[in-house]
């Protein structure tokens, strides 16, 4: 390639990216990550790609052979692609978790970056720091998952876990314990009033880490009547839930997954092409396709 051809020197970065997910087609990330390709005048395309999940290492191969220059991973494929890749962060690892990949000249290093995404989200919605701070995760699956562990590595003080299922709960604070040993964890089973009830006490943010309010008849992931005004409340999934909009109703302060979700592509973005993301470029390609759906 001929120095000058790409819009800005010394970025890296044209090409082929794509979302590899199960199913993909509700995303908004080509609207989020194209508008950041186009602020950056880098010549790219973002594609969504169903992959059934016994399909993953084929499409992987063939994303290499194509010399795609990179891509998101999403549900239900983040904790199997570790085993797809050459090479995963120290972080990413520590998370069980990769959402985003890059190829360097047919290299595949896998990185995690839900929990900065969550992280960054917190302080824009809530203005709070991670370090020093309690957190209670309502869930214990995959996106709870790789979230907690990152807070415990940040110097969260204290992450606590409420779930249906308490084993797995219990299983990512072995992790957190086996990582971070300095975050205080403690684990909680959603049937347990009395257990959610101290859970609850003192923490700086719930966030909602379960499937839950993604269809119309899910139940409430966690009792509203427990929480208190004043608390600071997010849900992962992005858009105001019949849970956060008891919670605002309870007089606490909310925020839904669309932070979330712009700061882990801002930094994916960044991986890609070592260029600062134009996070409110992101930000608006990311609401005008959430408005066209609504
Ligand atoms: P993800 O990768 O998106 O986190 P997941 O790994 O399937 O998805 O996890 C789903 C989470 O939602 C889990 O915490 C799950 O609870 P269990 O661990 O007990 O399965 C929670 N969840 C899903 N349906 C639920 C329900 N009806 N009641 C309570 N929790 C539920």
């Amino acid at each position: 390639m001929v120095a000058g051809e790409v819009g800005r020197p010394g970025i890296r970065g044209p090409g082929k990216y794509a979302l590899l997910g199960f199913p993909v087609r509700h995303s908004v990330s080509p609207q989020m990550q194209g508008a950041a390709f186009r602020w950056a005048g880098i010549p790219a395309s973002y594609e969504l790609i169903e992959v059934p999940p016994d399909q993953l290492g084929a499409v992987v191969a063939r994303l290499r052979d194509q010399a795609y220059a990179g891509w998101n991973v999403t549900v239900p494929h983040k904790e199997n692609v570790l085993n797809c890749v050459d090479e995963v962060t120290p972080e990413a690892r520590a998370a069980g978790s990769v959402n985003t990949v890059v190829n360097r000249d047919g290299i595949l290093r896998g990185h995690s970056t839900d929990g900065y995404g969550l992280e960054a989200a917190v302080r824009e919605s809530f203005g709070l720091d991670v370090p020093g701070r309690r957190f209670l995760f309502v869930g214990a699956g995959g996106a709870a998952r790789a979230t907690a562990v990152w807070f415990a590595q940040l110097g969260a003080a204290e992450v606590r876990i409420v779930n249906r299922t308490l084993g797995k709960a219990e299983r990512i604070a072995e992790r957190i314990r086996a990582v971070a040993p300095g975050c205080t964890v403690r684990c909680v089973a959603g049937a347990e009033p009395a257990g959610v009830v101290s859970a609850l006490s003192g923490v700086d943010v719930v966030i909602q880490a379960t499937s839950l309010g993604l269809h119309a008849d899910d139940p409430l992931p966690l009792d509203v009547a427990l929480l208190l005004p004043g608390m600071a409340v997010m849900d992962m999934i992005y858009r105001r839930t019949p849970f956060l909009l008891e919670a605002a109703r309870r007089g606490c302060r909310i925020a839904d997954g669309r932070g979330m979700l712009l700061h882990q592509g801002a930094r994916s973005f960044e991986l890609w092409t070592g260029c600062s993301a134009p996070v409110a470029e992101m930000r608006a390609g990311l609401e005008a396709a959430v408005a066209a759906r609504a």
